[in-house]
């Protein structure tokens, strides 16, 4: 059994491996915890599957009140914010409290949405229990709610106490919220690590049984990444590769579809399109396009693009990323070499959508 591993990035702390809810114990009833109310927020899915867990190893929230919200993004809204800032006002959660979101991305996100404007601001742990949440959305302090479908519209920027990843949790976690999370993996190889690209390159999907190793690497790339730019005002943008065509495909599957995509599958796609921009913008080679291009084609369902072209192009120029209705992109000029604030003509960004569409016919 590997010992928990605590890495402090500025003042992130991050716990990682088979120990980590121990720790996390250990620091709850530590000085700065100990005399704080505590409260889980949890979604129905996390309730059932990862709250058990949670309260039989960490002693010291075997008697925190349980928020639940309802699974999935389209309750990433504001409707659902209301609800956890009215439960814990008549929970009479105070300033000393401290909010443990416990599930995915959107438990996260919505979790230190709240945190960050309840009474101006309570402490918040971070409690990943998907692939997505452990690799990305947990660490880095940007929260958010969609607005109307556009995504993360409303947010702030506001740091966790802790993060808390105990690979374990993956054991329920549906495959294809697995599939979701690796995209973001495959991103952070792409834009900071060539040897990680090389060794998922080699090492399909379904071969992977022990994530852990790719949650530390992932989790050491983005807190690196973040600790030289928290408010996304220059470096931070790195981590957009893929999101400024995968955000308008996710926006608008939403908006259109009961089964919508997933981030990660939507991210998946942009990063071709933006491989794709890549190559014809910034001098990636046409090998490398191939090699993305085709990892990603083997090793995510075959989607076509859930809209028309000029509907997913309109979406690009609401992105938040954007000036003066520009759209915005972080292209790649190598694996590890990246180049934030591109833009391109709107012809090419079309051409890049048939391409995609062109592969997984
Ligand atoms: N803030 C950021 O920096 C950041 C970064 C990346 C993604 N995000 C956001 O994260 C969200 C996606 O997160 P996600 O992919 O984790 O989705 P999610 O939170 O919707 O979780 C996926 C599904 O799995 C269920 N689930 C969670 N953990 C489980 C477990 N251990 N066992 C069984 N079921 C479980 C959930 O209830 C949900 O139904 C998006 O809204 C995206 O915008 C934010
Ligand atoms: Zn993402």
């Amino acid at each position: 059994m590997r010992d928990a591993n605590t890495s402090n990035y500025k003042n992130l702390k991050i716990l990682t491996g088979d120990q980590a809810l121990k720790a996390l114990d250990k620091l709850l009833t530590g000085p700065s915890f100990n005399s704080s109310k505590k409260f889980i927020l949890a979604d129905n899915h996390t309730l059932l599957h990862c709250l058990p867990l949670l309260e039989s190893k960490v002693g010291a929230l075997q008697k925190a009140c349980v928020i639940e919200i309802p699974a999935g993004e389209v309750n990433k809204d504001i409707e659902v914010c209301r609800a956890v800032w009215m439960s814990l006002s008549q929970l009479e959660a105070d300033r000393d409290s401290v909010l443990i979101n416990l599930g995915g991305g959107v438990v996260s996100d919505i979790g230190a949405f709240v945190a960050s404007t309840f009474m101006r601001g309570i402490r918040y742990v971070n409690v990943p229990t998907t692939l997505m949440a452990m690799v990305d959305a947990a660490i880095g302090g940007k929260t958010g709610i969609d607005l109307e479908g556009l995504k993360n519209m409303v947010g702030t920027f506001y740091l966790p106490e802790a993060v808390c990843i105990w690979p374990s949790f993956l054991n329920t976690l549906p495959k294809a919220h697995l599939h979701s999370g690796y995209a973001e993996i495959l991103k952070h190889s792409l834009i900071a690590d060539p040897q990680l690209w090389k060794q998922l390159q080699r090492r399909p999907f379904s071969e992977i049984v022990d994530w852990l190793p790719f949650i530390r690497k992932s989790v050491e790339i983005k807190s690196a990444i973040v600790n030289q730019d928290l408010y996304e005002t220059g470096s931070r943008k790195v981590l957009n590769f893929g999101h400024t065509v995968g955000h308008a495909i996710e926006s608008y599957s939403l908006q259109m579809s009961k089964k919508h995509l997933l981030h990660g599958e939507a991210i998946a796609a942009g990063m071709i399109c933006e491989s794709y921009l890549s190559n014809k913008m910034t001098g990636l080679s046409d090998d490398h396009l191939d090699q993305i291009a085709g990892l990603i084609h083997s090793e995510f369902p075959k989607v076509k693009l859930p809209g028309p072209e000029k509907e997913l192009l309109q979406l690009m120029r609401s992105d938040k990323k954007n000036k003066n209705e520009t759209i915005h992109f972080t292209l790649l000029m190598d694996i590890g070499q990246v180049m934030i604030n591109q833009t391109c003509p709107e012809s090419l960004i079309i051409e890049s959508l048939r391409f995609y569409n062109s592969i997984m016919s």
